[in-house]
């Protein structure tokens, strides 16, 4: 089959499509007919050697950590699944990802995909959005009524905070750059921030929850805007503990998981039209280079897909 894989830790040019063995599957996995994936900024992270103490990865590596495609083979102890089931989820980011024609996952990583939309689409969807749920509600405990700052509001995972926190009801302030603050306006925002030339902590107060992916300056900045009590709950590294303990705040940094209970409330949501998927671009898969340099400049407005089945269906 073909794939992009590394053979090397490095930049956009270790990036290799190849042919590459295609997948046995093991008895609690799928393999799986790949129609699209998506960038993430952990495949530049990987990609670079960054992330070995936390996803300890070995050569040769397929990347892309989200699918969406068909179910080719099920394996015999797995019941949830058969043969041409159209599903989409998070591969565990140690093992090959899914730029490729065929991929094997643990089913219980796997949920069936949203019907009403396309594998380009729903290939966008599960990292990012699962980090997003996870983030607002596992970890930030997010209420109706509630004020939630989302930092970097237009991006991949903020697309997605924005709008799963306006469906809580909850009141939502994002911050972005010029260029996308009307994209955040559109996502339900109630307030948008340019971060670029107003500095946040002037204009906010009493904030119950900061969900920051950007981590540095911005995380230790948004301490000043939460209420006592407080949470921060951070994508990135939590750098700022002895200040948030001092000023009686929860600081977090969590790792996001592949919950099948989870994927399938956002397919839901997804299918009730109440929650939209953005794609900036759409690469196929011998373009893969390409689709990581432009993710990596850092300002991706929703997500950027990679297609590797063209048909009708993507
Ligand atoms: N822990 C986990 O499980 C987990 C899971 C997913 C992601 N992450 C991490 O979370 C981070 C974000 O991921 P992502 O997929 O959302 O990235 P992304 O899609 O690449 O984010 C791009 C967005 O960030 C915005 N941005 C850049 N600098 C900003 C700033 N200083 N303030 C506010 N917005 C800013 C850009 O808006 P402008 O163009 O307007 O600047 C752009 O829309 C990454 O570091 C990623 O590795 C962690």
């Amino acid at each position: 089959m073909k794939a992009v894989r590394i053979h090397q830790f490095g930049g956009p040019e270790v990036l290799k499509y190849e042919d590459a063995p295609r997948p046995r599957i093991k008895s609690d996995e799928l393999l799986i007919k790949v129609h699209a994936s998506s960038v993430n900024p952990i495949d530049w992270k990987i990609r670079e050697g960054k992330s070995q103490a936390r996803f300890p990865v070995s050569f040769p590596l397929i990347l892309g950590w989200d699918v969406s495609g068909t179910v080719e083979e099920v394996g015999e102890s797995v019941s949830e699944f058969k043969k041409g089931d159209e599903v989409f989820g998070r591969p565990y980011p140690t093992k090959n990802g899914a730029y490729a024609e065929f991929i094997a996952v643990n089913a219980s990583e796997i949920s069936l995909k949203p019907t009403s939309v396309t594998h380009v689409k729903a290939a966008a969807v599960p990292l990012a959005c699962l980090t997003a749920w996870q983030g607002l509600f596992d970890h930030g405990k997010l209420l109706p009524g509630q004020k939630v700052l989302i930092h970097a509001a237009s991006g991949g995972v903020g697309a997605f905070a924005v709008q799963l926190a306006k469906w809580k009801g909850a009141y939502v302030i994002g911050t972005a750059s010029e260029n996308h603050l009307a994209f955040v306006r559109e996502l339900g925002a109630d307030e948008v921030i340019d971060y670029s030339k107003e500095k946040f902590e002037e204009k906010l107060k009493d904030i119950d929850l900061v969900f920051d992916t950007i981590g540095g300056d911005t995380q230790k900045r948004s301490l000043m805007v939460l209420r006592n009590g407080g949470r921060l709950i951070t994508t990135v590294k939590p750098e700022n503990s002895i200040e948030a303990e001092a000023h009686n705040i929860h600081l977090e940094g969590f790792v996001a998981q592949s919950y099948p209970d989870q994927l399938k409330q956002i397919a839901l949501l997804i299918d009730e039209r109440k929650l939209k998927i953005f794609i900036a671009e759409v690469f196929p898969l011998e373009r893969a280079v390409q689709a990581q340099e432009h993710g990596q400049k850092g300002h991706t407005q929703g997500k950027i897909a990679i297609v590797v089945l063209a048909s009708k269906q993507s």
